[in-house]
């Protein structure tokens, strides 16, 4: 949904010593896990073989009810084998030998999915838009559904049209840097302030920015929203873009495994009704925004009415502008 101010009518777990640690242990259980399939349909897990490999995790995920089973090992071997490589093993239909230490990668990496670790995890990196993002755990992961909040920003802002026009944004909740990387990235008169009251996220903006090339053009706090103000001094943007945690109390219960065991709660509860970050938003939005500024928030489904109602109690200085539906139709 986006608002306007009154005044004018959007792992690598390898990489890290906890990782190793991780990884092995994770070793550990991988040959207890052999030892239980051995025998059976699961004695490929030995294999060199991609595809009998392949074919076997698949298999195990499925049984395991692990969502996605396929993708994800596709995400794995790609990750392990690279992007080309896997398609021309795709191509050979007696399947391609792996050399040892490749399929021990690829066990080692499909034994932690079966134990829902979420794929953008296990690999360690993840596309959005244009750009491929180093992940970490507990770091929110971006999902596809943001990628329409960036295009609808750019959009509204005629970002592509106006190369020689500025364009500032406070991002509110980086995470991992998806939205502000993207828009600094596609759009290279673009600046921007990202803020995140996890010092796990602010690390993972800094080192994603790095990637990509785009620190020169970023400001980036660590610091909770309630507290930004001062940090801001007198700063004006022209737009406040934010996919906030918004989920309801009562949806919190019935998050995936992948989520709830893996990505950090402060992601994603947003208190009772879902809408204790939002208000802290709103808040401070007409007092940082500039004449035609306006505010991009992804929310949850039930959310639109009721914060047209909030800002209109709360005589903020906002207008409501309109609510758009992702291509999941919420
Ligand atoms: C749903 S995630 C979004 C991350 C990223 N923008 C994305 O779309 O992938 C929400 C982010 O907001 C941060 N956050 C939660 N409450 C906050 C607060 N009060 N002030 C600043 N950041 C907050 C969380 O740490 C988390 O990184």
């Amino acid at each position: 949904m986006y608002l306007r101010t009154l005044s004018t009518a959007l792992c690598r777990f390898q990489r890290t010593y906890r990782a190793n640690n991780h990884t092995r242990l994770q070793r550990c259980s991988f040959k207890a896990h052999l030892e239980i399939y051995s025998g059976n349909i699961h004695r490929n897990f030995r294999s060199q073989n991609l595809k009998l490999l392949t074919n076997s995790w698949i298999q195990r995920l499925k049984e395991g009810h692990v969502p996605e089973a396929e993708l994800s090992v596709k995400f794995i071997t790609e990750h392990v084998l690279g992007k080309e490589r896997t398609q021309l093993c795709d191509l050979k239909e007696d399947g391609h030998i792996l050399m040892k230490e490749e399929a021990e990668s690829l066990n080692q990496l499909c034994l932690q999915r079966l134990q829902r670790v979420p794929v953008q995890y296990v690999i360690g990196e993840w596309d959005f838009r244009y750009l491929n993002l180093e992940m970490r755990p507990p770091v929110f992961i971006p999902r596809p559904e943001t990628e329409e909040l960036v295009q609808l920003v750019a959009r509204h802002h005629c970002l592509a049209n106006n190369k020689d026009q500025q364009f500032s944004f406070l991002e509110v909740g980086c995470g991992s840097g998806a939205i502000c990387l993207s828009i600094l990235s596609e759009f290279p008169q673009t600046t921007c302030v990202a803020i995140d009251k996890s010092k796990d996220a602010v690390g993972l903006t800094r080192d994603n920015a790095n990637r990509c090339s785009v620190s020169d053009r970023m400001l980036l706090y660590h610091t909770d929203v309630r507290s930004v103000l001062p940090i801001l001094a007198s700063a004006k943007f022209d737009a406040i873009i934010s996919n906030p945690p918004y989920i309801p109390e009562r949806d919190m219960a019935y998050l995936q495994p992948e989520i709830s065991r893996h990505e950090d709660v402060g992601a994603l509860y947003g208190g009772r009704d879902g809408l204790d970050v939002v208000k802290e938003i709103l808040r401070i939005s007409s007092g940082i925004l500039k004449p035609h500024g306006s505010v991009w928030l992804e929310v949850d489904i039930s959310h639109p009415e009721k914060i047209n109602d909030w800002i209109s109690s709360q005589h903020l200085g906002l207008i409501y502008c309109g609510t758009f539906d992702d291509f999941t139709q919420r």
